[in-house]
């Protein structure tokens, strides 16, 4: 699929911003802090409900306006799309897909993005967070539906966790303990949901990623992808151990007024022959894993997603690569349908995909220039 038009108003630092993309790949450079990451977080908002890189769609409407419209129109196959995504600062937004209100979950649907970028290192050598985000956003893109299964879990932790913090200070409280067993049987039930899915994409993605490294390492390096499950199963079915292990630590969850278990604790282990690839793999090597997670993402959204092939966003990332990882993923992405990439250097990108070039500068789109 790509996007045929983006239209933006008072999104981040763009007033008002109109662009006609090209299929194929397109460059957009600029100085830094000229609005370059804005442009293509447009596009990955628009597919994802949220931003890559802030908790709050509010940060997304321009300083000083009280709302921002995103539009796009998405062409896939012989089907042709009109999004559009209005946040309002105050109040709820809303979702148009062809001039019908539609829910957030009917985006992600029908746009898929894969975005790869210069804090994807984090999946590596970051903490557990970074990684669960990863898998989650595969396993929603898969079956969108697991996003508000994901939203009900975080949200039953918050309100476990603050009953545990109002029993330590009163602990006798009987039917306080009531609605911790309401809590925790609606722990277990989404988690056992939460961690099936994790499973399986898990599974999916393992042999795309396998295939991805070797081919951008240029090794026979053995690399392995599992879940790293917080809750322990050693002869119970998923959720009898979850059940368990909430019961049997609930005076010690009390006593540190959070819940000690559960998949918000969840990992996944990388590793690169047999070693953790966090605090072990070089720099180059994690660049490596990466890239090639994000391809394997790639891969599966395109096999397996029900929107179809991905658009595909390169921000900022080849002044991360050295030159070889440069020209494995330039190769890697042939046959994609629209690659969006943007650059402060323009040499850093691979001559190959430097054909059509657009200026970004200080929240305006200028024109495009023909290599
Ligand atoms: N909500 C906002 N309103 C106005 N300006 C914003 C907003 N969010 C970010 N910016 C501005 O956008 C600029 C950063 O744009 P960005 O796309 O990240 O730059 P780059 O071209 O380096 O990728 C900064 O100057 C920042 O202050
Ligand atoms: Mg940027």
């Amino acid at each position: 699929m790509r996007v045929q038009r983006l239209s933006l108003r008072d999104f981040r630092n763009y007033s008002a911003a109109d662009l006609d993309l090209r299929s194929g790949v397109s460059v957009f450079q600029g100085k830094n802090g000229q609005g370059k990451t804005n442009l293509v977080e447009a596009v990955y908002a628009l597919a994802h409900g949220r931003s890559h890189r802030l908790s709050h769609l509010s940060g997304l409407i321009r300083k000083g306006a009280d709302s921002t419209i995103v539009r796009a129109t998405v062409v896939s196959g012989d089907r042709s799309l009109n999004f559009e995504w209005e946040i309002n600062r105050e109040g709820p937004g809303r979702h148009q897909l062809s001039g019908n209100l539609v829910k957030a979950l009917d985006f992600s649907r029908s746009l898929s993005v894969v975005m790869f970028a210069p804090e994807d290192i984090t999946l590596i050598r970051g903490e557990p967070v970074a990684r669960r985000g990863y898998i989650d956003d595969v396993a929603c893109s898969l079956s969108p539906k697991l996003r508000g299964t994901l939203a009900d879990y975080d949200r039953t932790i918050k309100q476990r966790n603050s009953l545990l913090k109002s029993l330590r200070l009163n602990r006798r409280e009987t039917t306080d303990y009531n609605t911790l067993d309401i809590w925790d049987q609606k722990l277990v039930s989404l988690g056992a949901e939460i961690v099936t899915a994790r499973e399986n994409t898990v599974s999916l993605l393992r042999p795309f990623l396998v295939n991805r490294y070797a081919t951008i390492s240029g090794t026979n390096d053995d690399i392995t992808v599992t879940l790293h499950m917080s809750v322990t199963t050693v002869d119970a079915p998923y959720a009898q151990s979850f059940a368990d292990q909430l019961r049997e630590r609930r005076a010690d969850d009390i006593d540190r007024g959070q819940t000690t278990v559960g998949p918000h604790r969840d990992d996944l282990n990388l590793s690169l022959n047999e070693l953790p690839a966090k605090g072990y793999a070089s720099h180059g090597e994690s660049w490596s894993f990466v890239l090639a997670l994000r391809l394997a993402e790639l891969d599966l959204k395109r096999s397996h997603g029900p929107a179809g092939d991905p658009i595909v966003i390169l921000d900022d990332v080849f002044a991360e690569l050295d030159s070889q990882r440069r020209m494995h993923l330039a190769e890697s992405l042939l046959g994609v349908e629209q690659v969006l990439i943007t650059a402060a250097v323009e040499e850093d990108i691979p001559e190959s995909l430097r054909l059509f070039v657009t200026r970004i500068s200080d929240g305006k789109i200028l024109d495009e220039s023909v290599a």
